[in-house]
């Protein structure tokens, strides 16, 4: 009779023989520069001690990260991995969230983010860069670092909180922004990843700070949802709305801490990490004169009535920005995923408490499946199809990102409405590189633009 074997446990991969904190401070400077360097001295899979933090097995064989997503919830946890962010997103964050509970919060979450629902955003993405580049003059700066940062709170406050003006619309809106400055600053990244730098001393000190707006920004939302409730409106189309109205397998609605928590998260997710893709790929453009020449020429052959759906599917445009999204991902990983007992991963058994991490950026920059990976070039999206575990700048599987359509949708048409509306160019010749901001990687200089002329659509 066969007997089943467990598998044995194998030592963890390719140990980054550096000290901890070297390796926790190469990965909060420069982290793209570090996985290089990694991956060419170690190859797809390498294992990271850093600082404060478990064993990270860094991954980026394209058949590991397809195993790795097509796990169910079962074989890894990752919400417990997310910590340093729990007392920013709440405890009942999405992002926090394991096995039934994880399942139920994102299938509450889903639906206001896909199909016709997230399709109905489309206008509203498209008024919001009209209205924020209304006037600008020929000649004038403007700095992607900041104008990009505007219209994605925008599109959040209106999409997702369905805000519009107002005396608490206002009041959230300098807040968030207020709130989300102290965290991505280079000393708020800090004080996400050394935990010892997180004491409230109160408002003087930068965490009790960063504790006491968060607060603020509750109370506000919790006014917001009881005044919802009580006026008994139709429901609107935005996602709190129909957060409102989403019910769970039991019957059961969101609760308030959950509601707040989620807007919360969303607006951690989304906001910073869409600027700055945007930010990214004005550079692009403004930087290789034979992409704008081929992206202008295929927004030129739109009507000025074009449907907003169409501009956002144009081929050409989908590729700069899904390039811009490869070649330097916001996010260089995915969410470690945590195993729970001893799990196999492509051909490695790993021990229970390994963190398995899809290094994003490293799936990117495999010269087998994108050859010259530093070099911008659309194109490779138009020539073949990548598979989800090839291309992934918003993760995948069971932990997928949940505004992906959402960011896809904004992305285009944020684009192709700034660039049919004005001409611009780059300030400077300087090149950009990345820059840390909290968890996600930015532009180091914000994409200093002048704006040439006004095309005048
Ligand atoms: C360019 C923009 C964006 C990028 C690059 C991005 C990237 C990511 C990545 C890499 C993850 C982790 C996925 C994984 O571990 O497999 C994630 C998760 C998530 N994102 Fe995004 N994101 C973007 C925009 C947004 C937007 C607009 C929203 C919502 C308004 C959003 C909400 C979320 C949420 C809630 C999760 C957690 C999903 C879960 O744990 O189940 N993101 N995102």
């Amino acid at each position: 009779m066969q007997t089943l074997q467990k598998p044995t446990v194998q030592p963890l991969p390719n140990l980054v023989p550096q000290s901890g904190l070297r390796q926790l401070i190469n990965w909060i400077a420069r982290p793209y520069a570090y996985l290089d360097e990694c991956a060419a001295k170690y190859g797809d899979t390498f294992t990271m001690r850093m600082y404060g933090f478990g064993n990270l097995v860094f991954l980026s064989n394209p058949q590991a990260i397809k195993e790795i997503f097509s796990d169910k919830g079962t074989r890894f946890d990752v919400g417990r991995g997310q910590d340093i962010i729990r007392p920013l997103m709440g405890d009942n964050s999405v992002l926090l969230l394991d096995g039934d509970r994880h399942r139920r919060e994102r299938k509450m979450l889903m639906p206001p983010f896909h199909g016709a629902k997230v399709k109905s955003y489309a206008t509203t993405i498209c008024d919001i860069t009209q209205e924020t580049s209304r006037r600008w003059q020929p000649g004038q700066q403007i700095l992607c670092g900041d104008v990009m940062p505007s219209i994605t709170l925008e599109v959040i406050l209106q999409t997702v909180f369905g805000l519009r003006g107002g005396n608490r619309y206002q009041q959230l809106k300098s807040l968030l922004i207020s709130w989300l400055d102290m965290t991505g600053s280079p000393v708020g990244a800090s004080l996400l990843f050394f935990r010892w730098f997180q004491q409230d001393w109160g408002r003087w000190s930068p965490w009790g700070r960063v504790l006491l707006q968060r607060q603020q920004i509750c109370d506000l939302l919790q006014a917001e949802i009881e005044e919802r409730r009580a006026a008994n409106m139709p429901p609107g189309d935005d996602v709190l709305s129909l957060m409102l109205q989403a019910r769970d397998e039991d019957g059961q609605p969101m609760t308030d801490a959950e509601l707040k928590d989620e807007l919360i998260t969303m607006l951690a997710a989304g906001h910073e990490t869409t600027a700055a893709a945007l930010s990214w790929a004005m550079y692009w453009v403004h930087k290789l004169p034979e992409v704008k020449a081929k992206l202008m020429a295929e927004l030129e052959g739109l009507s000025e009535k074009a449907d907003p759906l169409a501009i956002a599917s144009l081929p050409y445009l989908t590729a700069v920005t899904s390039e811009t999204l490869r070649l330097y991902p916001i996010a260089p990983i995915a969410a470690p995923r945590i195993s729970a007992q001893p799990v196999t991963i492509n051909g490695h058994t790993y021990p229970p408490e390994t963190f398995l991490t899809p290094a994003i950026y490293s799936v990117h920059h495999r010269e087998d499946l994108y050859p010259h990976s530093k070099t911008f070039r659309p194109e490779r999206f138009l020539d073949r199809q990548f598979a989800p575990y090839e291309f992934l700048p918003f993760g995948g599987g069971n932990r997928r990102c949940i505004g992906y359509a959402l960011a896809k949708l904004e992305l285009n048409l944020v684009l192709a409405t700034l660039l049919t509306h004005h001409s611009f160019k780059l300030t400077s010749d300087e090149t950009v590189t990345p820059r840390r901001r909290g968890v996600v990687l930015a532009t180091s200089n914000g994409v200093p633009l002048t704006v040439d002329s006004e095309v005048g659509r």
